[in-house]
C-alpha cells in the first residue's frame, strides 16, 4: 500500500456490512482493554473514513467559476468541514508507529494518510491525557482537532460551539464504526490542551481523542 515514504493510500472504504446501525447503537460500548494484535490497514480505513471520509462529490457552477464541494461522513454548518484527524499508530499492520494526518479525498473511495512522524509518542500522549494508561496500550489512537478560524469565516462567535458539536457527529462515527468491525473504542476528552497540540502540531486544536484497539 505504501506509494512513497510520506504517503500511505488506504483501502478503499467498505460502503455496506451485514452489521446494523441498530446493532451498533444497541451495542457500542466504550472499551478501555485491548488485545496485543495489530488492526488492519483495512480496518484503520474504514474507521477514518466513518470519522470525516468523504461521501459524496458534487459539481457546481458559481457564475462561470467551477465548483466542488466534497461532502463528509458527518455534517459540517455551511459545508466549511473545519476538522482535522490524526492517527497516532501503535500497531498498525504495514505502518510504522508514529503520526499520520487522515486526507480523507479525492473522493468517496480515495484516501489516504500522510506521515507527519515515525517516533513512538503515545507515551507523552498518555501523559497528556492524565496518565489514562490505556492509551499506550490501544493499537492507535485517533486524535479530532478542528480549526475554528475556518468556521469563523461565516459563523463568528457561534463557530467554537459549531466545531465542537461537529467534532461530537465524526467521533460517533467512529465509535460506531468500531462496534461494527468489533474493535474496541473510547472517547477521551480528559487532556490537557496545549500538550496534545504540541504533539499533533499547532496550528490544529485538539478535542477528543478515541483510541481503539481489537478487543482483548
Ligand atoms: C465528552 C466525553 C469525554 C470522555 N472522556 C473520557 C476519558 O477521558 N476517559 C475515559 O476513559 N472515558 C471517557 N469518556 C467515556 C465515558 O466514560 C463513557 O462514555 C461513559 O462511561 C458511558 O459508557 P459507554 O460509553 O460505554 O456508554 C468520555 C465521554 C464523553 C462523552
Amino acid at each position: 500500500m505504501a506509494e512513497n515514504e510520506r504517503n500511505i493510500t488506504l483501502p478503499p472504504p467498505n460502503f455496506d456490512s451485514d452489521y446494523s446501525i441498530e446493532r451498533a447503537l444497541l451495542n457500542r460500548r466504550s472499551v478501555r482493554r485491548y488485545s496485543a494484535s495489530a488492526l488492519t490497514l483495512e480496518e484503520l480505513a474504514q474507521l477514518l473514513w466513518a470519522c470525516q471520509g468523504i461521501s459524496k462529490v458534487e459539481n457546481w457552477q458559481l457564475g462561470n467559476k467551477d465548483m466542488q464541494t466534497n461532502y463528509r461522513t458527518a455534517p459540517s454548518a455551511g459545508a466549511l468541514y473545519p476538522l482535522e484527524v490524526y492517527a497516532m499508530v501503535n500497531r498498525v499492520e504495514g505502518m510504522e508507529p508514529g503520526l499520520y494526518h487522515y486526507l480523507p479525498g479525492p473522493g468517496t473511495d480515495k484516501h489516504s494518510l500522510e506521515m507527519v512522524h515515525t517516533e513512538d509518542r503515545s507515551d507523552d500522549l498518555a501523559d497528556a491525557a492524565l496518565r489514562q494508561t490505556f492509551v499506550t496500550e490501544a493499537a492507535a489512537n485517533i486524535v479530532i482537532g478542528g480549526v475554528v478560524g475556518r468556521m469563523a469565516v461565516k459563523y463568528g462567535r457561534r463557530a467554537r460551539l459549531y466545531v465542537v458539536l461537529e467534532v461530537g457527529h465524526a467521533a460517533q462515527n467512529l465509535c460506531l464504526q468500531a462496534q461494527s468491525l468489533n474493535i474496541g473504542a473510547v472517547p477521551i476528552g480528559a487532556f490537557v490542551d496545549e500538550d496534545v497540540r504540541r504533539l499533533i502540531g499547532e496550528e490544529v486544536e485538539p478535542f477528543y481523542i478515541i483510541t481503539v484497539g481489537k478487543i482483548g
